[in-house]
């Protein structure tokens, strides 16, 4: 069952912290009147900037400075030095949702450098829907890595090579997960799907909120060409930014596993809450994974003696 629509991201923008602290700052020095003059246009303001707003949607949980967010909440940037990394998860938690964010990726020589944006429950039986960004050297490939857990067991990897630069521009990097399928995208083409086949006895993510997580870190004993390639430090601080976050997704309030409430940006409806590949998108995510897909775990018969996993045999 969906659960009840709610206005919710319409009233947390009220609550925004910069804007509150604006006013009380603006009310020590100016007259009632300037006030009411100023508090309206910073009304309208959070409204007009409230698409994305980092301040509002995420906190920075490690690095010590190296996580920032800029332009007003509308730019978000991780950096990675050689003492340490950073990163960054939302206040929210998720059950269900279309989660879009653009990713700029470290630019030049980032081999070595490993840019997560994931998805994740908490516990020894955890969920988690990742996408990972292992850097490169300059004008070689990065390599977009992707993996779902599901209470705990993993080892589901998929590895693609993008069909454009991912460090020249921001590029959109979206997550459907719906009680169906997980669907990844990047730019608005299907990469991935994991469908729900628990009736074959393969275990879907689908009663742990999951909060978005992403750091940048250093992994150049695996990332880059299995290791080989190590991190160049007079490059470093390497730094990705992310812009243009959107989240129509369920919330999940409190502890107890029924309370969550459903937003969608459009106002209209929760279309992604029964979404599926219509066939053109079938057609563009073969393309991908004929053209771009290097590493299928599902095709990976040595890893797998005793037989494929149960999700891979078709049908
Ligand atoms: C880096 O470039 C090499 C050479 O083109 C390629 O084999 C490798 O898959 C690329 N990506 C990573 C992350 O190693």
């Amino acid at each position: 069952m969906l659960p009840h629509l709610s206005t919710y991201k319409y009233q947390s923008h009220f609550s925004s912290l910069p804007q509150t602290s604006l006013i009380l700052i603006f009310k020590s020095t100016m007259s009632s009147s300037t006030i009411i003059i100023l508090s309206a246009f910073l009304f309208s303001f959070s409204i007009a900037a409230s698409a994305a707003n980092f301040y509002q949607d995420f906190e920075i949980t490690w690095g010590d400075g190296r996580a920032k967010v800029l332009n007003n909440g509308d730019l978000l940037t991780l950096s990675l030095d050689q003492a340490s990394g950073s990163g960054f998860q939302s206040k929210n938690e998720y059950l269900f949702g279309k989660i879009d964010m653009q990713l700029k990726l470290v630019p030049g020589n980032s081999a070595g450098t490993v840019t997560a944006y994931y998805l994740s429950s908490k516990g020894s039986t955890w969920d988690e829907i990742d996408f990972e960004f292992l850097g490169n050297l300059s004008g070689d490939p990065y390599i977009l890595h992707t993996n779902v857990f599901s209470q705990g067991k993993g080892n589901r990897e998929q590895q693609f090579y993008l069909w454009f630069d991912p460090t020249a521009d921001f590029h959109t990097y979206s997550i459907l997960w719906n009680p169906q399928r997980i669907i990844f995208s990047v730019d608005g083409t299907p990469i991935r799907e994991f469908k729900n086949m628990e009736s074959k006895g393969v275990a879907f993510p689908k009663n742990q909120p999951m909060r978005i997580y992403s750091s940048l870190w250093n992994a150049d004993d695996w990332a880059t060409r299995g290791g080989l390639v190590k991190t160049d430090w007079s490059q470093a601080p390497f730094t990705a930014s992310y812009r243009n976050f959107n989240a129509d997704a369920c919330v999940h309030w409190g502890s107890s596993s029924s309370s969550s409430s459903c937003s969608s940006n459009s106002g209209s409806s929760n279309a992604w809450y029964t979404q599926e590949l219509d066939s053109t998108n079938q057609d563009r995510l073969s393309w991908v994974q004929k053209n771009y897909m290097i590493y299928n775990y599902c095709t990976d018969t040595k890893r797998f003696p005793q037989g494929l996993p149960q999700e891979c045999q078709s049908s």
